[in-house]
């Protein structure tokens, strides 16, 4: 297939039904955060990836995009998704909570989809959590002798 620069590779999942897990049966949860600065470095792609490799062999995945430009919304949902109501709306009012955002998108995943809010969101975050974080940086006060 030739190869579209700044499209990110979409995997070819073919529906394969799962059996139901008990629960004794059901694997632990695993978190996986892709992230850094540095621009097309393969994230987009990193995710859908191994989001369809997982659901492959049978996990259930929630893909959750924190990224303000949303490519991989976009690239799931269409053009015009990312102006839709997404995850950082909902940080920005957290009364509403998260229920009703994830969407079906693949066999098997689920898309948290972003939204442009998640650059306002992040600043809200960055400044709530800073004077915690200052805190922690501050050197412990030693006294002497001790
Ligand atoms: N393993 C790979 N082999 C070849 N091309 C790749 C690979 N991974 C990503 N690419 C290509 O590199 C480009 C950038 O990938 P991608 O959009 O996933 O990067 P990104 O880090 O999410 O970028 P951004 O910072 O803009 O969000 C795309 O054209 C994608 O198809
Ligand atoms: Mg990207």
């Amino acid at each position: 297939m030739p190869h579209t620069p700044n499209t990110p590779h979409t995997p070819n999942i073919p529906h394969t039904p799962r059996t139901p897990r008990t629960q004794d049966e059901a694997p632990s949860p695993l978190i996986v955060v892709i992230a850094g600065r540095k621009g097309g470095a393969g994230k987009t792609t990193t995710a859908l990836n191994l989001a369809g490799a997982l659901a492959e062999r049978g996990r259930r995945v929630l893909l959750v995009d924190l990224d303000p430009q949303a490519s991989l919304t976009r690239l799931l949902l269409g053009a015009d998704a990312a102006e839709l109501e997404g995850i950082g709306t909902r940080i920005l009012a957290p009364q509403r909570g998260i229920a009703g955002l994830a969407t079906a998108v693949l066999p098997g995943v689920h898309l948290m989809p972003g939204d442009r809010a998640i650059e306002t969101a992040a600043m809200t975050l960055d400044g709530a959590l800073a004077p915690a974080q200052a805190a922690r940086r501050r050197p412990r006060q030693r006294r002497y002798p001790p």
